[in-house]
């Protein structure tokens, strides 16, 4: 059976408390590191339709850069106004040296 997981990166090129943009058939994803663990959610607010990676971490959290609400990389819920409903997360796990994606569905649903 075919694995939906992408390599999007090596994981050594993020470091920790960093995140990257990649963009996968299109689509573009926000991969953090929070220690040593990696989050991907989608890059795009909820609220506005605007890129969370032109914001910045804030622990666990995206925060965007245009309203101000950060968004929990584990959960992609949003824990401040003004965004009302969460972001896609999505599977992400690291094996030999890479950071492999899975783009094929949300984790959360959202
Ligand atoms: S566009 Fe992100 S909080 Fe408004």
């Amino acid at each position: 059976m075919q694995t939906p997981f992408v390599a999007v990166a090596a994981a050594e090129a993020i470091a920790p408390g960093k995140f990257i943009r990649v963009e996968v058939d299109g689509r573009p994803y926000l991969i953090a590191r929070v220690e040593d663990r990696y989050y991907a959610v989608e890059d795009n607010c909820s609220h506005e339709d605007y890129p969370l990676s032109y914001g910045c971490l804030d622990g666990r959290r995206i925060k965007c850069s245009l309203h101000g609400s950060r968004f929990s990389l584990e959960t992609g819920v949003p824990e401040d106004d003004p965004a009302d409903s969460p972001i896609a997360t999505f599977q992400v796990r690291v094996a030999e040296g890479q950071v492999w994606l899975d783009p094929s569905r949300p984790a959360n649903g959202g």
